[in-house]
């Protein structure tokens, strides 16, 4: 019965274990004090992205791709347009372009940059102008980024909990760039293609004055969500265990 007992209590201390502060086989800790740190943190990140992006269920790390965004309403210039059940493919196929993580000292800071293909899903909804041209439908809309830069610049605060202490991104500073960007909307005029197709050219010819308002709204988002799921990861994960060599401010 004891050892029934010891039993029962050793699993449930490895459960707890399992449920919480661990790190998932394909990242490893690195060391802070050794010269290659930050080359250690760029490899880690850029191994551990396209599992990290698709989520870490066992600590609540949400998945990246796809992910549901807010509404995007887009109202002025002569133009309403609303975006409902948006979602944003592509975060998985991340890749990094920028990395410098400043640890252990009395400011924190990482200077994350990173590219994708980023497509937007989404029922639209569109009345008035695009700069000339009327526009007006209501139906599917995809819209493609090919590769949108992202820059991100936050700093590390900390967060005690009782595993230890953790790190927490605070709100970001961000830019973005993209390439180009293709519109395709379903069903404009009603379906009259001849009017729908001068639009459509005309959107996609003139995708950087469309995308001054479009852009903010969902790059915003996309920040929001990635800053997000690293939060998560580090509110599971204490600093002890992603960074050996780490000596706590006090
Ligand atoms: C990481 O992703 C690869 C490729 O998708 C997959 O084979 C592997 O099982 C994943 N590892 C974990 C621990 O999820
Ligand atoms: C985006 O797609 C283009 C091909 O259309 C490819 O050349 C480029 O490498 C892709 N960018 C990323 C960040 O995967």
């Amino acid at each position: 019965m004891n050892y029934l007992l010891t039993l029962v209590f050793l699993f449930g201390i490895c459960y707890v274990r399992a449920e919480d502060d661990f790190l998932p086989d394909y990242i490893q800790p690195c060391n802070l004090k050794e010269d290659d740190f930050a080359k250690c943190v760029k490899q880690q990140i850029e191994e551990s992205l396209p599992n990290f992006s698709k989520g870490i269920p066992e600590l609540g790390v949400p998945s990246v791709d796809p992910v549901n965004l807010d509404d995007i309403l887009i109202d002025g210039n002569g133009l309403k347009l609303k975006f409902e059940k948006a979602q944003m493919h592509g975060l998985s196929h991340t890749k990094l372009t920028k990395l410098k993580v400043d640890i252990g000292r009395e400011e924190e800071t990482i200077n994350l940059g990173i590219i994708a293909n980023l497509s937007l899903t989404a029922k639209y909804n569109a009345d008035g102008k695009i700069l000339i041209l009327p526009i007006k439908g209501d139906g599917d809309a995809v819209i493609t980024c090919k590769n949108i830069e992202v820059e991100i610049n936050s700093k590390f605060s900390h967060i005690k909990s009782n595993k230890g202490m953790h790190f927490k991104l605070v709100t970001p500073n961000y830019k973005y760039d993209i390439q180009s960007t293709t519109f395709e909307f379903e069903n404009l005029f009603n379906g009259n293609k001849q009017l729908a197709d001068a639009t459509l050219q005309f959107a996609n010819e003139n995708w950087r004055q469309l995308m001054d308002d479009l852009a903010p709204p969902v790059v915003k988002q996309i920040v929001k969500t990635i800053v997000k799921a690293i939060n998560k990861f580090f509110s599971k994960v204490t600093i002890d265990r992603i960074v050996n060599g780490y000596k706590q401010k006090s």
